[in-house]
């Protein structure tokens, strides 16, 4: 059989409600899907330019990174206006039109919201460090006089999740040094201080103005850190501070924070069509996780217990199961995800060995990488519930490991020890069309494109890979259709393991009424024979379907139906 196969069962109708539980939701990172006006940088009307292939792709929704007004200290996760749109990314009549546009295209809209900090151009902190001590408004960050007898030393052992101390000391307007602030991540990041009212009214404000706007839910950014435990404790014997398998310390996943998602769940339900939350929540368990989603709080958070998992079959069909059976109880969908803007892409990843965590500089082997990158996606596609998939994962792309050092950005890259720092790999802007660069990216013939393309990606571009049988792009557009149609592929907890040979993941999910759907996934590097389940639908590499026995090769997900 060479894949893949075309869909051939009829469209479920769409769900009248609960789009997102089995939603698709496909990460823009705008400074690189696509530039409108040939600055080099993406923009919005760069992207509403492109949602037709989002619509054509098969996605259900589209999750936007921050646009709004910032430095980019953090690549706009330093937001200084969270109402106003970048000039660099266009204006607030762009935001209404790609929105508009999206939805007459059956396309939902997320956008990032950003409440753990804001940027240090924020109207609030700019006042909180003119007033100096004693202003009111530091009430709504976390100002402290240091340690030490002339407060020399930071007020608490904490450590930004980018390398460094979480504190800075600021200068009191006479200029002599003053009390230091919190910002767990970069020091252009002070922390909000939840516990005031004033922050909580202001972001319920930030979420009425975007959902008066249409959008259909948030990301929410470090939703696991706005509240800290009590009185800033040393964080003492507890690891320091990562985003991803962090024990329960003092900084994230504070039980308290739970109340502001139950206040914002009712924000939402004052909304018609159904707006979600999305928690990017690194709690330490699938449990903790699971908190975020109860019925009267967020709608998703992101799995990234499996986007760190290796490609093993044990720890796989562990943590498909493990998430299923968090989720279950408070009965919000697992969502899968395996790249997104802040990890080494998973084609990378995987060409690399295991236990290298989830930032990697090593190209490794390509086509080891690629191989299994297409298996990894039809398995997660084949998963009952929500997935993400990242811009240009869809193309196969790799991460680019070799950026040089003066055309990164990534505030981590530069304060050294930080968990982060190779993000700009995975952030280069993606190939639409042509032989060189900027592939279609800018719409200007040779234009700039902010981070540089490698010159080996003309083959992986949109254009290139089109129509062409085999090609990532297509297997992610069949894969989709299948999604929808079949009907078997539908519903959030449908999944049986069935038996299989060592190194394969063999599960069926079922309808009440139609086929029932198989997908196999041969993690090994060795091809193994099988009994044939059923018809093949398609596959992530070639293969060769026999009538009682497959040769699934290694590195491959084979999806079935039986009829
Ligand atoms: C989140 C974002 C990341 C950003 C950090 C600080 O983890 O995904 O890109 O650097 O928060 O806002």
């Amino acid at each position: 059989m060479t894949q893949p196969l075309v869909a051939t069962h009829p469209a479920h109708a769409s769900p009248a409600t609960d789009w997102w539980r089995e939603a698709v939701i496909y990460q823009v990172y705008p400074r690189s899907f696509a530039d409108a006006n040939g600055d080099g940088m993406g923009d919005l009307p760069g992207i509403t330019s492109r949602l037709p292939y989002l619509r054509d792709l098969g996605v259900d929704a589209v999750w936007l990174s921050p646009f709004y007004s910032s430095p980019q200290a953090d690549a706009g996760y330093d937001v200084a206006d969270y109402r106003v749109v970048d000039p660099m990314f266009g204006t607030l009549d762009d935001a209404v039109e790609l929105i508009g546009e999206a939805h007459r295209l059956g396309l939902r809209i997320l956008v990032d919201l950003v409440p753990n900090h804001c940027s240090d151009q924020h109207v609030w902190f700019q006042q909180a460090l003119r007033e100096g001590p004693g202003s009111r408004i530091r009430e709504r960050f976390h100002f402290r006089d240091g340690k030490g007898p002339a407060g020399e030393l930071a007020p608490n052992d904490w450590e930004s999740v980018f390398g460094g101390p979480a504190w800075t000391r600021t200068k009191n307007p006479d200029g002599t040094p003053g009390e230091w602030y919190l910002h767990l991540f970069a020091p252009q990041q002070p922390d909000f201080n939840w516990e005031h009212r004033s922050v909580r009214d202001e972001f319920g404000s930030i979420l009425r103005f975007w959902l008066d706007l249409g959008v259909d839910g948030f990301r929410i950014d470090v939703a696991h850190g706005l509240v800290k435990a009590d009185g800033l404790p040393d964080l003492g014997d507890h690891e320091r501070m990562r985003l991803l398998g962090n024990d329960a310390g003092p900084c994230f996943d504070q039980d308290g924070v739970h109340e502001i998602y139950r206040h914002w769940n009712t924000v939402f339900a004052e909304y018609a069509g159904e707006r979600i939350g999305v928690a990017e929540a690194w709690a330490p368990t699938l449990e903790r996780t699971a908190n975020y989603v109860r019925p009267d709080e967020l709608h998703q958070a992101f799995n990234f217990q499996y986007l760190a998992t290796a490609w093993q079959a044990g720890p796989l069909r562990e943590v498909i199961q493990g998430t299923l059976d968090a989720m279950r109880p408070v009965g919000a969908p697992a969502t899968w995800v395996l790249s997104n803007h802040d990890v080494t892409r998973h084609a990378t990843r995987f060409a690399n060995p295991p236990g290298l965590g989830t930032q990697i500089r090593e190209a490794g082997d390509r086509a080891l990488g690629l191989r299994r990158a297409r298996a990894a996606s039809l398995l997660m596609l084949a998963l009952p519930g929500s997935a993400y998939i990242y811009q240009g994962e869809e193309l196969g792309l790799p991460d680019v490991t070799d950026l040089p050092d003066e055309v990164r950005q990534d505030p981590a890259y530069f304060r050294g020890a930080g968990q982060d720092g190779f993000r700009d790999g995975c952030r280069v802007p993606i190939p639409w069309s042509g032989t060189s660069a900027p592939y279609g990216f800018t719409q200007v013939e040779d234009g700039p494109s902010w981070l540089p393309q490698p010159e080996a990606w003309a083959d992986l571009s949109v254009e290139a890979q089109t129509g062409r049988d085999g090609s990532t792009l297509e297997m992610y557009r069949s894969a989709l259709a299948l999604r929808r149609s079949h009907p078997s592929l539908g519903g959030t907890d449908n999944l049986r393991w069935l038996p299989s040979p060592d190194g394969v993941l063999f599960f069926e999910r079922t309808a009440e009424d139609g086929p029932t759907f198989l997908c196999t996934v041969n993690v090994t590097d060795t091809p193994v024979t099988i009994d044939t389940p059923g018809k093949a639908l398609m596959a992530s590499n070639h293969t060769t379907t026999g009538n009682a026995q497959t040769v699934l090769p290694a590195d491959t997900t084979v999806w079935w139906t039986t009829a």
